[in-house]
This record gives C-alpha cells, sequence and structure tokens, in this order.
C-alpha cells in the first residue's frame, strides 16, 4: 500500500506525531508526488489567484470565516468537491486549509486499503486539520463505514478483544474537516455525500478565466507573453487550468528556443500546431474517439468498452478525461444506448 501523498503546511511538531502514529500504516510516501506537490510552483497561493469558481470561493469563504468567529474551525463543514480532472479540486483543499491556518494531510482513497489505515489516520488527526481525501469514490466499503462516525460526531469505532470477546469501543477524536475529491459523484453512496455539508460541481473555465490563469503563470515563470498570444493559449486548453499551465510550458520551450523576448501570437500559434494541440483544445485521441464512432459506428451510439478498445485506451482515461470536453463541447451524446456523435461533432470532423 503506498500513501500517495501525505504534506502538512507546517513541517513542525504535529507533522511528527502524525507520521509516528501512523507508522503502522507502512506508509511508502511517493516522493516524486510529494515533490510535484511541493514545486508546483503554479498552484494558487490564496483564493485571490484561485480564478473563477466565483461559487465557490464565495459559499467557501462564508463558513470559514463564520467557524473563524465561533472559534470552531471545524464547524465550518465537510467539503466535497467533484467534476473533471484539472479543474482545481486539490488546489482548493490546500487554500481552505490555508484560510483556516490548519495542517492538510492528503491520502488518495485506494490508498487506504485496510480497516487500520484510516482508523490510524482518523486518530493521528489534530484539532482543525484537513484531511484531503483524493479518487474518494474509490474507498471500499468498510473504510467508508468507519468514516461515518468519524465525519459525523467525530468518534471511532475500535476492536478490542479477539474474536469471540471482540468488542467496539468507541473513542472520541480531535474535530477535523474533510475534504473529499471525485471525478465522479455518481459512484460515491447517499450515506456518504449526505454526510458533506458542502457539495460542490467544479465548472470548466471560460477563455478570460484560463486567460487570467496563464497570465498568473507566465509571471511566475518570468515570461514575457502578449495578450493575444495568452488568448490563443486560453482557448486551446479545454477550460481546464491544468492544461493552460501544460500548454504554457510548452509554448514557453518554442519561445525560447526560437530566442524570443516576448511571447506573441504568431510564436504560440505556431507552437501549438507544432505539439498538435487544435483550435478547439481537442487533441489526437478526442478526435480520434468521433472518428471512430463515424467510421464504425455511423457516428454511434456505441459502448465506452468498445470506444475505449478501438483507440487502445484506459476506459476510465475516456470517461474521466476525454468524454466530459468533448461533451461540454457539444460534440458527443452521452445516452442510455452509448455515446452518440452530434451533428456539432459530425461537422467537426468532415
Ligand atoms: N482556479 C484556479 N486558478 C489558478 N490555477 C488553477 C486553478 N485551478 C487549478 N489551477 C492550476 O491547475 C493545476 C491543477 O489543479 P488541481 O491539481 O487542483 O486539479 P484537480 O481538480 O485536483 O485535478 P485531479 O482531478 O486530476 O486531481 C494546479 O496545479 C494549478 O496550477
Ligand atoms: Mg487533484
Amino acid at each position: 500500500m503506498a500513501i500517495v501523498s501525505s504534506y502538512e503546511q507546517d513541517g513542525d511538531a504535529a507533522n511528527k506525531a502524525t507520521k509516528s502514529k501512523t507508522k503502522n500504516l507502512d506508509p511508502k510516501p511517493n516522493s516524486a508526488d510529494l515533490n510535484n506537490e511541493k514545486h508546483n510552483n503554479l498552484r494558487p497561493e490564496s483564493f485571490d489567484e484561485y480564478v473563477g469558481q466565483e461559487r465557490l470561493k464565495q459559499t467557501l469563504s462564508i463558513s470559514i470565516n463564520a467557524a473563524k468567529k465561533r472559534s470552531d474551525i471545524a464547524s465550518m463543514g465537510h467539503v466535497l468537491l467533484y467534476g473533471p480532472p484539472g479543474l482545481g479540486k486539490t488546489s482548493c483543499a490546500y487554500l481552505i486549509a490555508k484560510e483556516l491556518g490548519s495542517n492538510i494531510k492528503i491520502f488518495s482513497a485506494p490508498a487506504l486499503e485496510r480497516p487500520k489505515d484510516i482508523i490510524g489516520i482518523l486518530m493521528s488527526l489534530n484539532q482543525g486539520d484537513v484531511l484531503f481525501i483524493d479518487e474518494i469514490h474509490r474507498l471500499n466499503k468498510v473504510t467508508e463505514e468507519l468514516l461515518y462516525p468519524a465525519i459525523e460526531d467525530f468518534e471511532v469505532d475500535l476492536n478490542a478483544g479477539k474474536d469471540d470477546s471482540t468488542r467496539i469501543m468507541r473513542l472520541k477524536i480531535n474535530k477535523f474537516i474533510l475534504v473529499g475529491a471525485t471525478t465522479k459523484l455518481g459512484y460515491i453512496s447517499a450515506p456518504l455525500r449526505d454526510r458533506f455539508l458542502h457539495v460542490h460541481r467544479m465548472e470548466y473555465y471560460t477563455e478570460e478565466e484560463l486567460s487570467q490563469v496563464i497570465a498568473k503563470s507566465a509571471a511566475k515563470l518570468s515570461l514575457k507573453i502578449n495578450d493575444e498570444a495568452l488568448l490563443e493559449v486560453a482557448s486551446r486548453s479545454r477550460g481546464t487550468p491544468r492544461i493552460a499551465n501544460r500548454l504554457l510550458r510548452l509554448v514557453r520551450d518554442y519561445s525560447e528556443h526560437l530566442e524570443k523576448n516576448l511571447l506573441d501570437l504568431e510564436t504560440a500559434q505556431k507552437a501549438l500546431d507544432l505539439y498538435q494541440i487544435d483550435k478547439h483544445g481537442l487533441d489526437n485521441m478526442d478526435k480520434k474517439i468521433l472518428q471512430v464512432l463515424i467510421e464504425h459506428y455511423q457516428g454511434g451510439p456505441a459502448g465506452l468498452e468498445t470506444i475505449a478498445g478501438l483507440i487502445g485506451e484506459d476506459k476510465n482515461t475516456v470517461e474521466d478525461y476525454y468524454e466530459p470536453f468533448l461533451i461540454q463541447s457539444g460534440l458527443l451524446l452521452r445516452t442510455q444506448r452509448g455515446r452518440i456523435v452530434t451533428e456539432k461533432g459530425l461537422e467537426y470532423c468532415k
């Protein structure tokens, strides 16, 4: 079992305590991931830097401020963030912890295999900590049920004794805030979902919002880029800040390769064409999905597994990564009978 990432904002005594208390978890922190988190200097550092998602920011700020006034930060309630990858769920969790002045501990649900994994983590939490569980739809049933009393009453059930003499002991734990993230709200059971006070769907970003993300990132990278080039990168970023930052890095390399002092529209266009990112942000795999549906099924319907098989991609990647944007762009429909290319999609592939 690997704990994908366990990270605290202040490497303080609490951190050490957590690590020693959870060492029976056999933690194998993935140092590459840890380094990515720490060196991801493009992550927004405050809600002011966190572009867009206005309703999310507003509702969270209200609850955070109210909880702070009550001097009971855990009373802000648990938060569930759902939506396609790269829209800012993890970044938002960091910011909640930062605004609360709390430590954050990050785990990925598949890493919490055994009951003692989650129990160990829950018992190690300090008052007001933020516990972030990524891919929360992948929690196993036992772990999920152990979470219920913890998030509802801040209590854990411990098994004491062996076999016939097994007794359940209920222990109080420190009050904490659970932030769950998922790309698949539908896979979360109703009892778990209903225990979150805040359930928020992450929205795709507009081109203007992505331009702001890119402008902030360019400033952090000390890169000079003009407004037209900003918009060009934004328009090809499929509504997703992570992609915007990725494209910016590619465009920067190209611009540096040409020894340009200012990244302009022409340079951005040439670079993005070279990397085969088309005007709508579709890449080769997006196009392939539409094309196989048209070529093999006259536009559909066809099932997810069939499509994944035809393009040689994992079905979860097709469902979580490619499809949401194709659907959002009006190029593909997800129906009971399968996936169908829309009129707009047919037009696009001509
Ligand atoms: N609102 C935002 N403002 C500025 N930058 C953002 C915003 N949201 C995301 N980003 C940038 O995009 C990157 C990806 O965001 P993040 O890791 O938070 O997405 P995610 O929703 O957790 O994705 P996944 O589902 O893959 O875990 C961040 O590192 C950050 O650079
Ligand atoms: Mg994430």
